[in-house]
């Protein structure tokens, strides 16, 4: 057993009695006798922020993670001055907080102990840089687990493993491989069945040690800043998560066309190359919404410049791949090459925009153009210039989004393949050095992005992708998981990272795929088609040193399961779209691992490969070579094979069929799937007729359809159509009730619903208590009818 004593003689310090406590609203503050104030603020019932402060002093309170519209309020505060300690209450937790060492333990109302300060918080001073590295360690129990964090290549439960959050160019990186491309310091613990989330708001780079130096012990610590976390109490998942979500914000709606599909390799060009690319879209009849331009298109690698040779006329280009229903998507770094004929690089260099190393010089580091210089983003002038450079590339010329690669910022035949840490950022008005500026950098770059294409693209809605982010990043763009490699592993990798970053707030989210490094063959491919059209973000991009990587690619067998996959994504469209509106709604991630679903049942804690798809399609990739089928585990609930409309039950692993052209793909009993007929692209064809799936259940489920002109931004001022459907099946009937919200006039007058699994034969059909007439119902095979849109209550008897 190691005493404090021992352990402070190693360099750690903790805090000892408590002298002082004063609380002031929502805030208390307890001083021990060493000079440590705890602050703790209650933001909700079930939110707690603890900071720590030695010294006696606090920093200023200044964080980049944060939503401005924040939901805060909470119904009740009480603090009880009791021995040996505090008890803080609110209606959902109590705080204990220890008078003799300021340990915390954190219960809710019922006293169960959801997290327990081990030795809690303490810290060591920083001789080489001053300031301390601040760290925290809590008890660990053994059925406890942990999800979240980011983009971590690892198993979706994190019991057992140590990361560490410092965004890193990560080129072709593997399995467990840290720290990767994102810093997104939030987990979610699950103990005892009771949810908690933790984040650790702070942009230094930062380790979580979820009991794997000792079996008992989670811990986390950062290189400097402040011992500032977070702590959010469940007892469900889905509630953690919606409220680090709430607190860290969420997009706006996308154009729906950033939820088609997207074909993007390094690089397109020149023009004829990209012409050529759309062509096979129209011509082998897969639908494609965006092609992406990476740094080739730029002269010389120089940001907001065009190669002439490659794109003589990028304006008519551009014009003629949208008359095709194709966007254009740019690439845009953040090195600027150091060049004295260059406008941009002019521009920093007069108004002081570079980063400069701590004596003084710009910093200067080696990216595609050669020498560059990077702008500091963290400055708030900086990002307005930037935001203005997107004029040309998107108000005169058409670029419908922007990519922002490189900028965690990658640089090149360094070490650390990335800035100095001596580095100077502002950090709006908080000047400090790279140590604290580098996990944010790649974030203010793609915010100062998003700002531009959002004033430039007006009244549509912008679209910027981004590679590096830390907490937060998700209010301004799409991700992608960086440089993956065409292997199967990477399949496995690419699905649990979607939900792990589903599970840390930031749903929209996609892999390279097919691998960026090296060439799938057809049957990787395929398999991974069939698993990335039901992530958010659906992309095929590839290094382009190995081959082609378009749908067409692979052969004729591969060519026509890739088409028949990207046709469900576009039918599923509305689907999609109303996932996200949920996801910015309420925080529901879209994606849910097996244990979001259902945290009760422990069979799903180590699940890695199921997924629930928004909230009514259960996915399992094959993740494997030659399979014919693969076993799998169905959560609670009753599901219908998407393929068979065969009904099975859940809670139970079992083997399911599934050949190349097939996904195990399954619908919740008691949904409502709302598809549109396949497009090439978004807008391609006017909606004359919404589609829904039902699946019949016996019972009640409730199901919505969100819609609204698709871009723009009239559905802010209530021109949206919400439908929220409730299905009611009994042993001879089925009732289906509608209730609308919004005043959006979606373009189409009917709905044709289709029946999955009716245990009876339709007899009558009533709506809104008028029969219908037989000529509308079709029975004969397709079990379906087509109804008035505005309908409020469907009724199906049977014969
Ligand atoms: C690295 C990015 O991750 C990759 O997607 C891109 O193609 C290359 N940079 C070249 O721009």
């Amino acid at each position: 057993m190691i005493t404090n004593t021992e352990i402070e003689k190693r360099g750690n310090l903790f805090p000892n009695h408590i002298v002082d406590f004063k609380q002031e609203n929502e805030k208390m503050y307890f001083t021990t006798e060493n000079g440590v104030i705890l602050q703790l603020t209650i933001l909700r019932d079930s939110v707690v922020r603890f900071r720590y402060a030695t010294e006696l002093v606090f920093e200023p309170d200044f964080s980049y993670a944060l939503n401005e519209d924040v939901n805060l309020g909470y119904n009740k505060l009480k603090v009880y001055d009791e021995i040996p300690e505090y008890v803080v209450t609110t209606s959902k937790l109590k705080i204990y907080v220890n008078k003799s060492n300021l340990k915390v333990q954190i219960a809710n109302l019922d006293d169960v102990v959801l997290s327990e300060d081990e030795l809690g918080f303490h810290w060591e001073e920083n001789f080489d840089y001053g300031g301390n590295v601040v760290k925290m360690s809590k008890v660990s129990h053994s059925g406890e687990s942990y999800y979240g964090m980011g983009d971590k290549a690892s198993h979706t439960n994190l019991k057992g493993k140590r990361v560490n959050n410092w965004v890193t160019d990560s080129y072709a990186y593997g399995k467990d491989q840290e720290p990767l491309y994102k810093a997104i310091p939030f987990f979610v613990g699950l103990k005892e069945s009771q949810a908690y989330g933790i984040f650790f708001d702070n942009s230094f780079s930062t380790y979580f040690d979820f009991a794997n130096e000792k079996r008992n012990v989670t811990s986390f610590w950062a290189d400097g800043g402040e011992m500032n976390y977070y702590f959010f109490y469940g007892p469900q998942m889905s509630k953690v998560v919606e409220s680090y979500t709430d607190l860290t914000g969420v997009p706006e709606l996308p154009p729906l066309w950033a939820l088609g599909f997207h074909q993007s390799k390094w690089s397109y060009y020149p023009e004829k190359k990209v012409r050529e690319i759309a062509d096979g879209f129209r011509e082998h009849k897969i639908p494609c919404d965006a092609i992406y331009l990476d740094i080739d298109y730029m002269e010389g690698f120089r940001c907001f410049t065009w190669n002439n040779r490659y794109f003589p006329n990028p304006k008519k280009m551009i014009e003629e791949m949208g008359e095709d229903g194709f966007k254009v998507i740019t690439m845009i770094d953040p090195g600027i090459k150091i060049d004295p004929d260059y406008w941009v690089y002019q521009q920093a260099m007069d108004n002081g925009f570079f980063c400069r190393r701590a004596d003084g010089p710009h910093f200067k580091g080696k990216v595609w153009p050669g020498e560059c210089k990077f702008p500091d983003f963290t400055n708030p002038e900086v990002r307005e210039w930037w935001a203005e450079l997107y004029k040309e590339m998107i108000a005169e010329l058409g670029v419908a989004g922007v990519w922002n690669d490189m900028n965690e910022p990658a640089v090149m035949e360094v070490p650390t393949k990335t800035a100095n840490l001596d580095v100077r950022h502002d950090y709006d008005g908080h000047p400090c050095s790279h140590r604290k500026a580098h996990n944010v950098y790649g974030m203010q770059m793609v915010r100062a992005t998003y700002e531009g294409l959002k004033k430039f693209t007006f009244p549509k809605r912008p679209f910027v992708l981004t590679r590096a982010a830390y907490s937060g990043t998700q209010r301004y763009c799409a991700t992608w998981t960086g440089d993956n490699v065409a292997t199967w592993e990477h399949l496995w990798i690419a699905n649990v990272q979607m939900q792990r970053m589903c599970m840390s707030g930031y749903s929209f989210v996609g892999s390279d795929i097919g691998g960026f490094a090296e060439q799938p063959n057809g049957e990787l491919f395929a398999r991974w088609i069939q698993l990335a059209v039901f992530h958010p973000f659906c992309r095929v991009h590839s290094s382009g040193d190995h081959g082609e990587q378009e749908p067409w690619s692979f052969g004729e067998e591969i060519t026509s399961i890739v088409k028949e996959f990207i046709e469900l994504r576009y039918q599923l469209l509305p689907y999609l779209y109303t996932m996200f509106y949920k996801y910015i709604k309420d925080g529901l991630p879209m994606l849910q691992s097996l244990v979001f679903y259902d945290q009760e049942d422990t069979q799903t804690h180590f699940r890695t490969d199921e997924f629930i798809f928004g909230e009514k399609m259960l996915v399992c990739p094959v993740q494997e070579p030659n399979a014919q089928g693969r076993r799998m585990y169905f959560p609670k609930g009753n599901w219908y094979s998407y393929w068979t409309d065969e009904l099975l039950t859940g809670n139970i692993e079992r083997w399911v069929p599934a050949e190349i052209h097939r996904v195990p793909l399954f619908v919740k009993e008691g949904a409502m799937i709302p598809k549109y007929p396949v497009q090439q692209y978004v807008g391609e064809k006017e909606i004359t007729e919404l589609n829904i799936d039902v699946y019949f259940k016996e019972g009640t489920e409730n199901s919505e359809v969100y819609e609204d002109q698709q871009d723009g931004y009239d559905y802010k001022k209530g021109r949206f159509s919400l439908r929220k459907f409730r299905l009611t099946g009994k042993e001879n009937e089925l009732i289906i009730q509608q209730f609308k919200d919004g005043n959006f006039i979606t373009p189409y007058e009917k709905i044709k619903m289709s029946f999955h699994g009716l245990p009876f034969k339709i007899g009558m059909v009533e709506v809104d208590n008028e029969e219908v007439n037989p000529k509308d119902i079709k029975l004969n095979g397709s079990n379906s009818i087509e109804i008035s849109k505005d309908f409020t209550e469907l009724h199906i008897f049977g014969k």
